[in-house]
């Protein structure tokens, strides 16, 4: 009987500005999943990128100590999967030997940020064979570049905010210039960006000109390519989660599903959803409402715009739509997440709590997606 569990590897960690948070996520899907269903083994990627194996207490035992959020060392034995013509397996890794290989049937990537979210794990797994949780890579690397993600929108006929990009090949010859060309396109206050970043690294509010380039600079820490946006004033800001089909094409459950929308009211100064009020809270600074309270008919068209986007990215499995709701009642898409915040206290399983999937459940959900799926690079 035991033996018949499907055998899955949480991958998490990671070399991103999000190492930890993921360490986090691990922790809550390492307590919450069903081992009477699933049989789970680990990796920990560490911020220098190697493999560990970590087995499920040890996962579950990641957690934030005070102020301290919770982050893999290298001391931990070293991991890796291979491709053998009879299945995937993980072992651990002890110079040339390889030991203690166990067979396994789907990866849960639970990375969030750079080499997790961006299509490059995603990328590593097609070429093992491993099916995996969530999109594959084109739609992965395209929702991580907040540049082609807003491209991709806006061909689709989605509604996204003004922007500028400023690319990594201009910016060393043309500072004051296009710190000129951006404020004379759009209108203060800006969010200076990452094109790949999350979490709110490396992005800042600016309401001064003269702030603009040092803002840039800082952006450019994270990404060498950088989005400005023009900043919503008095905005609200709607999150939707949306998951993949669970039938076959031909069964009612062949659509894409979402969730009730959910908002997030941030009560600092700046009015911005930054890293600590993200991963910190305490003071009382960010409050989660799920479900949002939106009337019927806008709750209908942000549910009805996460299918669209979802479509529009070709994502797989899941994703977490965010808008802006604007002074002026537009509704906006600020940007689609394709791995979203996923301990039990976040967004995306929380919408799904109280749209009548529990986070156990949910994390079933997307393991079956997964397995019945193929990979998606070649079809
Ligand atoms: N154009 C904008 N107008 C107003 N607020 C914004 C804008 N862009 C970002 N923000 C604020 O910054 C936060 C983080 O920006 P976001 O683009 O979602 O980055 P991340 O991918 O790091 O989550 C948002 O949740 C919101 O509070
Ligand atoms: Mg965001």
């Amino acid at each position: 009987m035991a033996q018949q569990r499907p055998c899955v590897v949480l991958i998490f960690g990671g070399q991103s500005t999000e190492h930890q948070v993921s360490c986090l996520t691990a922790a809550g899907v390492a307590k919450a999943i069903d081992t009477e269903r699933f049989e789970v083994h680990g990796v920990g990627i560490s911020p220098s990128g190697t493999w560990h194996r970590i087995d499920l207490p040890a996962i579950a035992e990641l957690r934030t100590e005070g102020r301290r959020l919770p982050e893999l060392d290298d001391t931990l034995p070293r991991a890796t999967l291979v491709r053998n013509p009879e299945g995937v397996l993980l072992v651990t890794r002890d110079g040339d030997r390889l030991l203690d290989p166990v067979r396994v049937d789907v990866a849960f990537v639970l990375l969030h940020g750079a080499y997790g979210e961006d299509g490059t794990i995603q990328g590593h797994l097609e070429m093992l064979g491993l099916p995996y949780v969530g999109s594959g890579v084109m739609a992965s690397a395209i929702g991580m570049d907040k540049h082609f993600m807003k491209v991709v929108l806006e061909a689709a006929g989605l509604p996204v905010g003004p922007y500028e990009v400023v690319l990594p090949s201009e910016w060393q010859w043309g500072r004051e210039q296009i710190c000129d060309r951006i404020s004379g396109k759009l209108d203060y206050p800006l969010f200076v960006k990452p094109a790949r970043g999350g979490s709110s690294v490396g992005i800042t509010r600016v309401t001064d000109p003269n702030k603009l380039a040092e803002a840039i600079d800082e952006a450019r820490e994270v990404d060498p390519k950088v989005v400005v946006e023009q900043g919503f004033v008095g905005a609200r800001e709607v999150e939707c989660a949306v998951l993949g089909p669970i039938g076959s094409d031909t069964d009612e459950h062949a659509a894409v599903r979402t969730s009730r929308p959910g908002e997030i009211v941030v009560h600092t100064e700046s009015a911005f959803y930054d890293f600590d009020a993200k991963y910190l809270p305490g003071e009382g600074q960010v409050e989660l409402r799920i479900p949002a309270d939106l009337d019927a008919e806008t709750e209908q068209a942000v549910r009805t715009m996460a299918c669209a986007c979802f479509a529009a990215l070709g994502c797989e499995g899941l994703a977490r739509v965010d808008y802006f709701l604007t002074a002026q009642g537009r509704i906006v898409v600020n940007e689609v997440n394709t791995m979203p915040g996923f301990t039990e206290l976040s967004m995306f399983p929380s919408l799904w709590q109280v749209s009548g999937l529990d986070y156990q459940g949910l994390i079933a959900d997307l393991i079956e997606q997964a397995m019945r799926r193929p990979n998606t690079v070649v079809r």
